[in-house]
């Protein structure tokens, strides 16, 4: 389990500490997927990078299953706003990078599941292209292959789909729809789109305009519709949008909501 308790961030500007965001307490079970929507500059980036371990500028605590958390210690995939891949590598060694900074061997069981992932994401034509020789959906697929190759405790993801055409980025949501569950990783999302939200995720996380503080907690149970023509799917998103609305313009108040 994550377990973050009392975070708040801070950032120094003109010689004074700037809160950004918190205190967030948040919980997200093993295998869960949690999505965080809020305005931009509310803290949603430096939250995933403190929950990566790649950032310190925070008070209160980060813990993984009961320890300290630790990227060295922890498997951590962290798949940042711009995808983060190196330009002067192919995009293979570029998804084989996490296996080599992790010191694992690269042998047969590392390739099948590259092959597997690759497969599964329909990227296995563009594996020795460099980065700049694909689309921007291949490249946020890859970003999410890569992801994965560490089988990692926790997958951490910023917008993954951001830069995708409507139907590309409902193409790529259902890849990873399938793929998280399939191997079962525990997940956060950062997006700003609802519909994504709903769909990827077990539970949307609401928070506030900066600094970011947690004003809905929404179960939405998402293995509960196959596809986005669902009723429950339209409904569920409906739903959140007008929470969101709500809270957002300070009808909603203090206390977190919770639709099943
Ligand atoms: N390294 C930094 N130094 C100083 N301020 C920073 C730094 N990084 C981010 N900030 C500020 O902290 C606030 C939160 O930034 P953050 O990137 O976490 O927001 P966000 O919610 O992810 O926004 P967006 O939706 O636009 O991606 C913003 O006001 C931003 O300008
Ligand atoms: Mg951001």
């Amino acid at each position: 389990m994550l377990e973050l308790t009392e975070v708040s961030v801070y950032y120094a500007a003109k010689g004074e500490k700037k809160h950004v965001a918190g205190p967030v307490t948040l919980q997200v079970a093993n295998r869960e997927t949690c999505a965080i929507i809020g305005p931009s500059g509310c803290g949603k980036t430096s939250l995933l990078r403190i929950m990566a371990g790649v950032q310190n500028s925070f008070t209160g605590s980060v813990k993984l299953d009961g320890e300290d958390l630790k990227p060295d210690l922890h498997k951590i995939a962290y798949i940042p706003q711009n995808s983060g891949f190196l330009r002067w590598k192919t995009i293979r060694n570029n998804c084989l990078l996490p296996v080599k900074i992790k010191k694992l061997p690269l042998d047969s069981e590392v390739n099948s599941r590259l092959k597997e992932i690759t497969q599964r994401l329909e990227i296995e034509d563009i594996m020795d292209r460099y980065p700049s020789q694909v689309s921007g959906g291949q490249l946020q697929r890859a970003a999410v292959a890569r992801s994965l190759m560490i089988k990692p405790d926790l997958l951490l993801m910023d917008e993954p789909f951001s830069a995708l055409d409507a139907l590309t980025r409902e193409y790529a949501q259902n890849m990873l729809r399938c793929v998280l569950k399939d191997f079962k990783a525990t997940a956060v999302l950062v997006t700003h789109s609802i519909e994504e939200a709903v769909f990827l995720a077990d539970r949307v996380i609401v928070l506030s305009a900066s600094p970011g503080k947690i004003i809905a907690d929404i179960t939405t149970l998402s293995s509960a519709y196959e596809d986005r023509s669902a009723v429950r799917f339209t409904k569920l998103t409906a739903i959140v949008r007008q929470l969101i609305k709500d809270e957002w313009e300070g009808f909603g108040e203090e206390e977190s909501n919770s639709v099943c």
